[in-house]
């Protein structure tokens, strides 16, 4: 993929519109390296609970603050040696570091917890708007609670119609999975969500790196989330999706079982051989989990739109980018994962 141009004179005549429409309240969904953002001005308590109204998310799941530059974190979050080097290595990009507050950034933004996520999105887009707006921009991902995160405009326009101010079209997102999240504790870091900057990445900074367990396994009930988010139902079709565990034959001849019984879809890798009956949704090369990460969330729109009764995929396996498809993978297949030989 084409990586996205800067702004023209043109664009940024629209992206100063974008930002007096955030210096005024509203909500602007705008394109970032990972998925498309719902923004609103994160020191404006009147405009942040607009972002939640919008998607219907529930109150207790916090919002990522947006920044032009990774030197503007001190304003809003305490700082540390630790945040310096990864800021260094990562920043601009696809991650999220989570340290404590300054009392400038609202409850509403943070759940009231007293740390908050700081992010400094690496797509020239995201980063001529944020600059334009002039305030650090608090959003989550642009879908309605619940579904696929957007990775095009369109996306957007299919959750959002009518419930924003204005949608910035930056084409297509490069990522295609919602930024790592990190939180820091001194020199040691714990991933609460997995994305395109890898454990193993990290551990190029410190090597002190652990990976929450709520990443590749269900909450038990009762069970505190690090990241409020992690609990929620997430990233799923409308329609029920299963996840095979097994090789490509074992799951071509699983397949080739159900064809008969039932209407289904699977995303499936470049060249494999699908039985007939069964509709195909390519999802990349085997060999190339970015590929897969970036097709992922679209794949999963698009699903829904085939009119079958299932759609089946492959388990992904749990290094580098591979460990973010497995997190959303389990996520939209509610947790459903069957053995095949
Ligand atoms: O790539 C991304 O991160 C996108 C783009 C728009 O930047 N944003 C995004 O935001 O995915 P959202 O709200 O969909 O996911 C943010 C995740 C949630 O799981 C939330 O619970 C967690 O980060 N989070 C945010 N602040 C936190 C905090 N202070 N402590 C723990 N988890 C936090
Ligand atoms: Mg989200």
């Amino acid at each position: 993929m084409e990586s996205p141009q800067s702004p023209t004179e043109r664009d940024l005549d629209a992206l100063n519109k974008a930002g007096a429409i955030i210096r005024a309240g509203g909500l602007v969904a705008f394109p970032t390296e990972t998925v498309y953002g719902l923004g609103a001005n994160a020191l404006d308590s009147d405009a942040v609970p607009k972002i939640f109204a919008a998607k219907g998310r529930p109150g207790d799941n916090p919002l990522i603050v947006h920044i032009a530059a990774p030197q503007n974190a001190g304003k809003y979050v305490l700082t540390t040696p630790l945040y310096d080097r990864l800021a260094e290595k990562f920043m601009p990009g696809p991650i999220s570091i989570i340290m404590r507050r300054r009392e400038c950034i609202p409850d509403c933004v943070t759940a009231k917890l007293d740390t908050a996520a700081v992010r400094c999105p690496s797509h020239p887009t995201a980063h001529a708007f944020i600059e334009a707006a002039g305030v650090p921009i608090a959003a989550p991902s642009a879908n309605l609670s619940g579904k696929p995160s957007p990775t095009t405009a369109a996306h957007v326009l299919e959750d959002m119609d009518g419930r924003v101010d204005l949608i910035i079209d930056g084409g297509e997102c490069e990522c295609g999975v919602e930024s790592t999240v990190v939180k820091l504790d001194g020199d040691s870091l714990t991933v609460l969500r997995p994305g395109s900057v890898t454990p193993e990445m990290l551990m190029a900074v410190t090597e002190r790196v652990s990976v929450s367990g709520a990443v590749t396994s269900q909450l038990r009930e009762g069970e505190k989330a690090l990241s409020p988010g992690m609990k929620y139902k997430h990233y799923a079709p409308t329609t029920p999706v299963i996840l095979l565990d097994g090789s490509i034959d074992g799951v071509a001849a699983y397949l080739a079982e159900r064809a008969a019984a039932e209407k289904c879809a699977v995303l499936c890798y470049d060249g494999e051989n699908v039985p007939n009956g069964v509709q195909k949704l390519v999802i990349g090369a085997h060999s190339d989990p970015s590929q897969q990460a970036h097709r992922l969330f679209s794949l999963l729109r698009e699903a829904d739109t085939l009119g079958v009764d299932v759609i089946y995929a492959h388990l992904p396996d749990t290094g580098g980018v591979s460990l973010a498809l497995y997190n959303r993978m389990i996520r939209a297949a509610a947790y459903k994962i069957l053995k095949v030989t």
